[in-house]
């Protein structure tokens, strides 16, 4: 099959990523799942991209016929990018799906959302019955928490609220309204919100329902009990 994308022959996509080779070979396991037919839910960040760029590869050289459900439009770009057609999850649910993380503990609990998307992988993931996580050594913890804040992604009218109960209900370290690399604003996500990264001292699995108690938090990175397999290199 002639592949004839523009994009692919005028852009270069993938820039710096760190420990990539590792990614890469989880990237390329999770591209041998994939048969006619699937609907795949495709995460966001480095190690999905790769992934994407592998599954790409043999949708295209094998004709195969699937179609992805972004996570994020940095996601659809990237579907378009690599020749993978896309659908929504409001019009089909995904046999299966695949993602980073960026804390891995041994039940396969998880934080995500370190490039934002948290609130879009986390419907994809519980829409799916299966979600393979990619993860190069560095996310496996022993403890949740352990190395990252959790991401929680709020209206921006809760500012206030929501940085007033974080600190007077839970015990935290830090809490950090993620701002824009130029620093000139915070960081908006696709959904309108903005993100607080919370360090909190004594990570439990409670706190997710407490957390997305307070009004106007609309979610949170901690991604506990879905239905994953890690894949790792
Ligand atoms: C984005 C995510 C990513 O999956 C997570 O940050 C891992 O990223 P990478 O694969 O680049 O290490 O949750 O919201």
């Amino acid at each position: 099959m002639k592949w004839e994308n523009p994009l692919y022959n005028t852009l270069s996509w993938s820039g710096e990523i760190d420990n990539r080779q590792e990614k890469e070979k989880a990237a390329k396991t999770v591209s041998k799942k994939v048969s006619n037919g699937d609907i795949i839910g495709v995460g966001s960040g480095s190690t999905s991209l790769l992934a994407l760029e592998a599954i790409g590869r043999r949708v295209r050289e094998e004709a195969m016929e699937v179609k992805a459900i972004p996570t994020s439009k940095e996601a659809a770009l990237n579907c378009a990018y690599f020749g993978v057609p896309t659908t929504t999850l409001t019009d089909e649910r995904p046999s299966w799906g695949f993602d980073g993380a960026d804390e891995v503990d041994g039940e396969r609990n998880l934080i995500k959302g370190r490039g934002g998307a948290l609130l879009a992988e986390k419907l994809v993931m519980a829409s799916s019955p299966l979600t393979y996580i990619l993860v190069d050594s560095r996310k496996f913890v022993k403890k949740l928490g352990e190395k990252s804040s959790v991401p929680i992604e709020v209206d921006p009218r809760a500012i206030h609220l929501v940085e007033t109960e974080l600190i007077k209900s839970f015990h935290v370290e830090s809490v950090q309204l993620r701002m824009a690399v130029s620093k000139d604003g915070p960081v908006i996500t696709e959904s309108g919100n903005v993100i607080f990264d919370v360090k909190f001292q004594n990570l439990n699995h409670k706190m997710e329902y407490e957390v997305k108690a307070i009004p106007g938090v609309v979610e949170t990175g901690l991604f506990l009990g879905y239905s994953v397999e890690i894949l790792t290199s």
